[in-house]
């Protein structure tokens, strides 16, 4: 199978994605990876991962010359704090890491935001390649450089924008993820669907059995997609300061709040992003900037992925539009991105709080019309 090559042009900090099917294995082709500044680093996974792919990684890494100590984390998100990113500053000095050296991430978003802050911040930063293992880390947190760690108050609340020096989507990794994992990042791809419009949305309404069969040859076109939308964004507002890659919340907001409000147990964040998008619609066809036919079509690529679509019947919508306002991208109002077509989104600054409770609520029943 080929493989797919994009570039992230920001000037002096430009970098490749390499999309494909057996990118990393012994052999494989470690002229992918760009030229390091030295010859050691690390590779930070964890418990789960490193069984699977971590000596795979480490001979690949071999391959092209460069020697590497594995670190290995706890798997979960309540791990990607700073004490966990104490003991990789430790394990990496530990380990001879020096100015000159690298860290490999390997893992989903958690591997990836840890492993990424560590790198931007360890002896002033040094290089870091990404090499994503979930959809959502491939075809999103991989790319653009945001890291960081949760602090006990809310998610990502310190980190940085670093960007990486290439990032290695191998989608031979999708294989191994979790049923539920895989659905997850299923939200964020419908989620670049009504990002990017027809085009894109067509490739997944015609695609969807050889996705959900994660054939590699889909499952790379549906990455390159991903990763090409998502790298427009990035280099069009790399610092997010000009609201242009704010879009790349659409549905994120109500999101953020669902996940909060169930203490993040009842929904996954693919999940919550999947009903947050259904709300992101109804408000913005509500508000008449989406026909109904757009709406209709946007709604049913949701159902076709066997996404969660209703807000759950005992969410309070008071109590998630007051979230809202706290979000940390919520700027001075209640601000939420909405859709003025397939394709055409643009942050709404001005939210009418009780129109969007209105919304949340219709939104307990189903919308799609059969
Ligand atoms: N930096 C960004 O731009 C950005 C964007 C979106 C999300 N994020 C962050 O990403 C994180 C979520 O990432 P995620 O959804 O990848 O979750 P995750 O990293 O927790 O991975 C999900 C689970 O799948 C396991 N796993 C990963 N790859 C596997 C594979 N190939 N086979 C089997 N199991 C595998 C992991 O060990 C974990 O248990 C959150 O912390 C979020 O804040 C960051």
């Amino acid at each position: 199978m080929t493989s797919h090559k994009l570039t992230v042009a920001l000037e002096s900090r430009s970098y490749s994605i390499h999309i494909g099917s057996g990118l990393i294995k012994a052999g494989g082709d470690s002229l992918l990876l760009p030229r390091l500044r030295g010859h050691h680093g690390v590779v930070v996974t964890n418990t789960t991962i490193a069984p699977l792919y971590l000596r795979q990684v480490q001979e690949w890494l071999a391959a092209a010359g460069y020697e590497s100590t594995a670190i290995i984390l706890p798997d979960g998100e309540e791990f990607k704090n700073h004490e966990v990113l104490q003991r990789l500053y430790h394990e990496m000095f530990q380990a001879g890491v020096q100015r000159n050296g690298f860290v490999c991430a390997l893992g989903g978003g958690v591997v990836g935001d840890l492993a990424g802050y560590a790198a931007a911040t360890y002896m002033r930063g040094i290089d870091l390649i990404q090499v994503p293992t979930t959809v959502l880390a491939q075809v999103d947190s991989s790319i653009g450089g945001k890291n960081g760690v949760n602090l006990d108050v809310g998610k990502n609340l310190v980190g940085t924008t670093y960007q990486p020096r290439v990032v290695i989507s191998d989608v031979d990794f999708i294989a191994s993820l979790p049923e539920r994992e895989f659905l997850c990042g299923l939200g964020e791809v419908v989620k670049y669907g009504l990002l990017a419009g027809a085009d894109f949305i067509s490739f997944l309404e015609m695609n969807r059995v050889e996705i959900a069969e994660r054939k590699p040859r889909s499952l790379a076109i549906m990455t390159h997609s991903c990763s090409r939308i998502k790298a427009d964004f990035v280099v069009r507002d790399e610092h997010d300061l000009l609201g242009v890659r704010a879009a790349l919340n659409l549905g994120h907001t109500v999101a953020h709040a669902l996940e909060k409000t169930y203490a993040y147990q009842k929904l996954g964040h693919g999940e919550a992003v999947a009903v947050g998008l259904v709300c992101a619609l109804a408000l913005s066809q509500t508000m008449k900037l989406l026909s109904e036919a757009a709406f209709q079509r946007a709604l049913k690529l949701l159902d076709l992925y066997g996404l969660p679509m209703l807000v759950p019947a005992d969410a309070d919508p008071e109590i998630l539009v007051n979230l809202m306002r706290r979000d940390k991208k919520a700027g001075r109002g209640l601000s939420m991105v909405l859709l003025r077509g397939l394709g055409d989104p643009f942050l709404d600054e001005n939210i009418d709080a009780g129109l969007l409770r209105e919304i949340i609520d219709k939104c307990k029943k189903p919308l799609v019309v059969a």
